[in-house]
């Protein structure tokens, strides 16, 4: 994997509203990364044709997927990026519909690109109750754990309603920029 130098953080936005506050927290950690030296990209999964698993195996039998749509030029980025940044709003409780629609794809993966990955978490949600997020982050800490996956940061945004609502809370924003920036400075004195 690239050194210091060349260390990329790619941040997948899982929220449909542009501007919203998925992708201002998103941007606000990728931000922080750039302080630290890494290069960055942001991917929005709304924009990509990102198919739902069939549960068809084929991923298994064939070693590739079946389904014919942006997931493995998007899988293929991820690979050359050190660490990830998720981002999905609540909603009902889980995640955005996108953003599942893209794990689940993980299933037909070489899931050698998993095991090490450093990921951070950014999770708005309308609830000023930390308990609303529960079943997200606790789905993201099980897929980590099953994965050998490490999580340097969750960034909770609560009481985040309006389109760009979190732009206004400094104290997330400068947690946001935080954990970019921290993740970065570790992960460059970690040997792969
Ligand atoms: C379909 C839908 C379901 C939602 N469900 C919840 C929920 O269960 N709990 C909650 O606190 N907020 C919920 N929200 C609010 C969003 O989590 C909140 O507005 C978030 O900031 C949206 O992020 P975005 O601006 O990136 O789209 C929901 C919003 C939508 C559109």
């Amino acid at each position: 994997m690239d050194g210091t130098n060349h260390m990329r953080i790619m941040g997948i936005v899982g929220s449909p509203r542009r501007g919203g506050n998925t992708e201002i927290l998103v941007d606000e950690i990728l931000a922080g990364a750039a302080e630290a030296g890494a290069g960055t990209e942001k991917i929005i999964l709304n924009e990509l044709n990102i198919l739902s698993c069939q549960a068809c195996d084929g991923c298994k039998d064939g070693g590739k997927c079946v389904q014919e749509d942006d997931m493995s030029e998007l899988l293929e980025k991820m690979e050359r990026c050190r660490i990830w940044v998720l981002g999905t709003p609540v909603y009902w409780w889980g995640p955005s519909a996108q953003l599942k629609a893209f794990i689940d794809r993980w299933y037909g993966a070489n899931q050698a690109i998993f095991k090490g990955r450093t990921i951070i978490l950014a999770i708005p949600l309308g609830s000023g109750n930390k308990k609303t997020a529960q079943h997200v982050v606790g789905m993201f800490n099980d897929i980590a754990d099953y994965l050998g996956m490490n999580i340097a940061a969750t960034v909770l945004a609560l009481g985040a309603h309006k389109l760009g609502a979190v732009g206004k809370h400094a104290s997330v924003l400068t947690n946001a920029r935080q954990a970019g920036k921290q993740a970065v400075d570790r992960a460059s004195w970690v040997q792969e």
